[in-house]
């Protein structure tokens, strides 16, 4: 694994409170969770031990327990999960009208859909701040320009109420983590 103590921590805090909005919204009742974008598979291991029975896709997946599978063409049927989160994976999917058009396909209607990414740093300043708090605390020398993609890719949320507008998602936006994440919280109303 090519994750730092400090990532792998920094991923661990951010699936904490993806889990701790599901569990407002649904308690302890047995539901059938969709993650995107999962890499090494965090969110699996925290989600399991509160009897959610949760799916982990990725285009690469890290780690077997992952299903090799792209957002642009999820391999379930219509109305097959109560949730769907993301985290961090958002950004990275060009054609996002196909991807919610996906999304919403195989999320129950009033099923809820969390998107968890970085926001567009508002300026030059934070943007550096954030490149050498990377490359300080997260590894980030390792990666060659990851942390700088990610940023550069990240959505405003002017382009984010853009993206989201004329679907079927009713949906609200959430600041998080000092300004610097943004949560959607989307209800399917297909
Ligand atoms: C920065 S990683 C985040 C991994 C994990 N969610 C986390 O928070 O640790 C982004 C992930 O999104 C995945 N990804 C990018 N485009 C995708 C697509 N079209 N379909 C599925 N996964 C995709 C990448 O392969 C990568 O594993």
């Amino acid at each position: 694994m090519d994750l730092s103590r400090t990532e792998i921590w920094q991923i661990k805090l951010m699936n904490k409170y993806l889990l701790k909005q599901i569990k407002k919204r649904y308690n302890n009742k047995r539901i059938k969770i969709l993650d995107i974008g999962s890499g090494y598979g965090f969110l699996s291991g925290l989600v399991k031990k509160n009897k959610y029975d949760i799916t982990e896709i990725d285009i690469k997946p890290q780690n077997s327990k992952v299903i090799k599978a792209d957002v642009y063409k999820l391999p379930f049927r219509n109305n097959s999960f109560d949730v769907i989160t993301s985290k961090s994976s958002f950004c990275y999917w060009e054609d996002s009208d196909k991807a919610l058009y996906e999304i919403t396909r195989v999320l129950k209607p009033n099923g809820y859909l969390f998107i968890m990414d970085i926001k567009k740093p508002k300026n030059k300043l934070i943007k550096n701040f954030l490149l050498i708090m990377d490359r300080i605390f997260l590894g980030g020398k390792n990666k060659s320009g990851a942390m700088k993609d990610f940023l550069n890719r990240a959505y405003s949320l002017e382009e984010l109420n853009k993206v989201l507008k004329n679907k079927s998602i009713d949906y609200k936006i959430k600041i998080c983590y000092w300004g610097l994440y943004y949560l959607i919280i989307g209800e399917n109303k297909k």
